[in-house]
């Protein structure tokens, strides 16, 4: 064999040896957790074939308590490049096979430069997580690594989207990457994030908890909104992040791609002119609309068990991707309470930041009124929600279909916040609050002297009906201009896809600022 054959021989088996990270016992012991390894994970997420790796021959350089033995080519972390349907993302994967995934500084070096890589050519960043935090033995060398990446986070929110996968632990002062990234993905039963574990709990406050009940997926999901998705299995994870990916663009300069749409525009839906139930107490399914007016009624739907008063998440109309907000009349009422407004808010503000239309739909009786919400500061919430509609340049179609009042119908994008095309079905009710409360307003001091009960309920039905017939329709707000139409129910589809397509080339511009000092 000629000496360059037997350098490209090594060279071969050296990337053989590191492709198997931490070894075949420990990957077998990753498999008995029913946990994919960084690789598999990495092929399973990528275009086949399409995956290039960089710093593969990386080592750590710590020589603390007996680390200068203990040293793998890649160092516990998989970074590279690839596409998703053709599209350059740049990804790492933490390999759980090599020191557990902990992170060093060499691997925090890696992470670096797909990081800056990916702001730098415009393309996705995927984080595949499954770590057991610092690097005990490299010190202030690991904190310093995360503090890098974090910072690389920061930058890099709004330019290019960002998604984090959770697939194993992710703990302390690491679960603010995802935190800083778009979306997280975690996996039921395999993952979990919390600052401080079990143990640490148990000692400093004396509540004993599961890692499952501190930080698993369904209570990040569920409970806290950390996680916008919890998936039944690690496959389910990558092809949520595939999935996600469709409705983005590769950054804030691009458009999402553009489909083409074979569910047809014109399509009516006679249904929807039915969907409202006569009595304003009784509820429908919000699902049932946006089924109705998206493309083959395909709708990707972010937070699913979180805030379930409002429904967040990306759908396509003529194969356009577009960010779908609508208010839940099943749940609450569809009330806007501070999760909800939480929700919305960096929702309207991602697609906001990605150029993606946003089409509300509103049926909201008003913000959640009591002490909970005061003190849990429903102001400053709400006012996040306010914020991002307000400051977002983005085509912005709203649709009225029933209640929409006081301070939630203006928070709800609204004409008065830039609100491009603003329709209502005829069931609309925009006023500054329902027929009930208002009559007890404007008539207290009649109601106060009215000693007989029948002669009471009849004179406020009366009061109601009048209030209703002035208030409690869509006519009152066209009447000023602050709705654009009133249009059909059956006709929504249509209607607002045209709206879009008009608006499709818009341009608005906020003024200059550093930036903004939004409510948080
Ligand atoms: C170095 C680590 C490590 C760490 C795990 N390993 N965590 N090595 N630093 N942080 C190593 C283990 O020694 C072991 O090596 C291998 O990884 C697998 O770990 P096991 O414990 O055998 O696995 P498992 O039973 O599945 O338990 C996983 C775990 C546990 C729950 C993650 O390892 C654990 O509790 N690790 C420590 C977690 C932690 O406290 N991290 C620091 C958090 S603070 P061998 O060679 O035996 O296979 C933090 C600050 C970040 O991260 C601040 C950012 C600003």
């Amino acid at each position: 064999m000629s000496i360059q054959h037997d350098k490209i021989r090594k060279l071969v088996q050296r990337r053989e040896n590191a492709r198997k990270g931490g070894g075949e016992e420990r990957i077998a012991a990753q498999h008995a957790k029913g946990k994919m390894t960084a690789r598999e994970r990495l092929d399973l997420l990528l275009d086949e074939g399409s995956f290039e790796e960089f710093d593969i021959f990386v080592q750590h350089r710590c020589t603390n308590f007996g680390m200068e033995n203990v040293r793998f080519d890649g160092d516990g972390v998989v970074t590279g490049m690839g596409t998703i349907d053709g599209r350059l993302v740049y990804v790492y994967a933490q390999d759980f096979t090599v020191s557990g995934g902990s992170m060093s500084g060499t691997m925090a070096q890696k992470i670096c430069k797909v990081q800056d890589m990916a702001i730098r050519n415009g393309a996705p960043f995927i984080a595949l997580n499954d770590s057991g935090g610092a690097r005990i033995q490299e010190g202030i060398c690991s904190l310093a690594g995360y503090g890098e990446i974090f910072e690389r986070n920061i930058l890099a929110s709004g330019v290019i989207p960002q998604i984090s996968g959770i697939f194993g632990p992710c703990a302390g002062g690491a679960v603010y990457s995802p935190a800083l990234t778009d979306f997280t993905v975690m996996v039921k039963d395999t993952s979990y994030m919390f600052l401080t574990g079990p143990g640490v709990v148990k000692t400093v406050t004396g509540e004993v908890v599961t890692q499952e009940e501190l930080g698993g997926a369904g209570v990040h999901a569920g409970k806290s909104g950390v996680a916008h998705f919890a998936a039944g299995s690690e496959q389910e994870a990558i092809q949520t992040i595939r999935a996600l990916l469709s409705f983005l663009p590769s950054n804030n300069r691009e458009q999402a791609p553009l489909l083409t749409c074979t569910d047809p525009v014109s399509r009516t839906d006679d249904s929807l002119n039915d969907i409202i139930p006569d009595s304003s107490q009784k509820a429908y399914d919000m699902y049932d609309v946006i089924g109705s007016i998206v493309d083959d009624g395909k709708f990707l739907e972010i937070h699913r068990k979180w805030a379930k008063n409002i429904i967040v998440g990306f759908a396509r109309m003529n194969g356009r991707s577009v960010g779908i907000v609508a208010n839940q009349p099943k749940v609450l009422a569809g009330v806007l309470d501070i999760n909800a407004s939480r929700k919305a808010a960096r929702f309207v503000r991602f697609c906001d930041a990605f150029n993606i239309p946003l089409v509300t739909l509103v049926d909201v009786p008003g913000f959640l009124c009591g002490t909970g919400q005061e003190y849990g500061g429903i102001i400053s919430h709400g006012a996040k929600l306010l914020y991002a509609y307000g400051e977002a340049t983005v085509p912005k179609v709203t649709v009225t279909l029933r209640k929409a009042y006081g301070g939630a119908h203006i928070t709800m994008s609204c004409k008065q916040l830039r609100g491009d095309i603003n329709y209502a079905w005829p069931s609309a009710n925009i006023a500054v609050m329902g027929a009930e409360g208002a009559v007890e307003v404007l008539y207290s001091k009649d109601l106060k002297l009215m000693s007989d009960k029948k002669q009471k309920e009849e004179y406020i039905s009366e009061k109601k009906q009048e209030y209703k017939e002035l208030f409690c329709n869509p006519y009152n707000a066209a009447s000023y201009g602050y709705i654009d139409d009133i249009i059909e129910p059956r006709n929504t589809r249509f209607r607002v896809i045209r709206a879009l397509e008009q608006l499709a080339e818009k341009k608005q511009e906020n003024p200059w600022k550093k930036h903004d000092n939004l409510p948080l």
